[in-house]
């Protein structure tokens, strides 16, 4: 099936798995369901997040062609990653969810953390700690799984940038997005490259996405 990634309103890339993946709603209906156990979301959104790390990587420009020939004398050429320039960096605590099957997929890439909490009462994102290895040359994966307003994930970039990564080499792996994040993000930083599982509606007046699923961290690891 021939694919067309998506256009945020600045025309930069978005890559949203549902518009091409049949088996993404029936997924997400289970984390969506408020009365959804802790078990149970977790199950789901695992399964998300792989399909998210396994397709996202097949989106980043540090690919070469292989050729390999198979059992039956057959010449197959494709195309693969270069996992050994490629670093993870989790937002604390939501993006600790995704980590499990980046490492599992990517054992070479190097991980590194940046702290950060939405203020409750003003929404705003407020940096605690970050530890990160070189990120010269590299390409850097943000992994949290919640873009709403997009403010944690614009203060993420901007300490990968002030710590020397490329703005072009910059990817922001998730499950849920909206447009107003994605415009957010990409009004400042037009050349970080989006891939989401889905971009739901919007966000509601305490800046939740809607009709989203809530508070990712809490359900993922049961602490509402
Ligand atoms: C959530 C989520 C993102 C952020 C998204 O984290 O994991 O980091 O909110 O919202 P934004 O796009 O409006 O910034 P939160 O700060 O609630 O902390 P948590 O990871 O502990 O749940
Ligand atoms: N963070 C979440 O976990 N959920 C939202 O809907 C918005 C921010």
């Amino acid at each position: 099936m021939e694919t067309t990634p998506s256009k945020s309103a600045s025309q930069a890339e978005v890559v949203v798995l549902s518009d091409y993946l049949k088996c993404i709603p029936g997924l997400f209906v289970h984390i969506r369901d408020e009365t959804a156990s802790t078990i149970e979301f977790k199950r789901y959104a695992d399964r998300i997040m792989h399909l998210v790390v396994e397709e996202g990587l097949a989106y980043i420009d540090n690919q070469s062609p292989i050729t390999i020939t198979t059992p039956t004398k057959h010449v197959v050429t494709s195309c693969s990653n270069n996992c050994s320039n490629i670093v993870g960096v989790s937002i604390i605590r939501a993006g600790d969810s995704m980590l499990d099957v980046f490492m599992r997929l990517i054992p070479e890439a190097s991980i590194g953390k940046i702290l950060i909490q939405r203020d409750e009462a003003t929404c705003q994102p407020v940096l605690f700690y970050s530890k990160l290895p070189s990120l010269a040359d590299k390409i850097v994966i943000i992994l949290d799984p919640m873009l709403a307003t997009g403010g944690s994930a614009m203060t993420a970039i901007q300490v990968l940038i002030d710590r020397g990564a490329l703005e072009s080499n910059i990817y922001f792996f998730n499950v849920v997005s909206c447009p107003e994040g994605i415009d957010n993000i990409h009004s400042k930083y037009p050349n970080v490259k989006i891939i989401s599982a889905t971009m739901d509606k919007g966000l509601n007046e305490q800046k939740y996405i809607i009709p989203g699923l809530g508070d990712y961290g809490d359900r993922y690891f049961g602490t509402q």
